[in-house]
């Protein structure tokens, strides 16, 4: 009787330091979302941007990265870098998982498309 109730405080303080545990670390990544950053590196005409997708999670890998891209072109850049699925939806690394501070970087030469994160799911555990 008493081991059971024992049992049952060590189960439920397991529990919620585990639910602790889980929550701390998504939340130490909900501050670090992933960025998409742009600096003009070619000045004559189209101009050049480099283009830098970056997990900025320094704990956990992010997956399923969506950019809202505008009407960027696939001409512009490799696939499996940057994935043109429609208007205003690219997908970074085709998905797949961009490790604890991992950059993706190209570099496209063409007007300025307007880009920032829309989609992403950190992976922490
Ligand atoms: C994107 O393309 C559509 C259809 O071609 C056009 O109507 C729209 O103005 C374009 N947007 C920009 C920002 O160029
Ligand atoms: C982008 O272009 C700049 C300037 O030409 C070059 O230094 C850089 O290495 C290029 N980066 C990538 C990722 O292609």
């Amino acid at each position: 009787m008493l081991n059971q109730t024992v049992f049952k405080l060590m189960l439920g303080a397991l529990l919620a330091f585990a639910y602790l545990f889980n929550q701390g670390w998504s939340s130490k990544c909900a501050a670090d979302i992933p960025t998409v950053k742009q600096t003009q590196v070619g000045f004559k005409k189209p101009p050049i941007f480099l283009v830098e997708v970056q997990n900025n999670c320094p704990m956990c890998p992010v997956i399923d990265v969506h950019v809202k891209c505008g009407n960027f072109s696939q001409d512009h850049v490799n696939p499996n870098l940057f994935k043109v699925l429609g208007h205003n939806d690219c997908v970074v690394n085709g998905g797949l998982p961009l490790a604890p501070l991992q950059k993706i970087s190209f570099n496209y030469s063409h007007r300025k498309f307007v880009m920032s994160p829309s989609i992403w799911y950190f992976q922490c555990e």
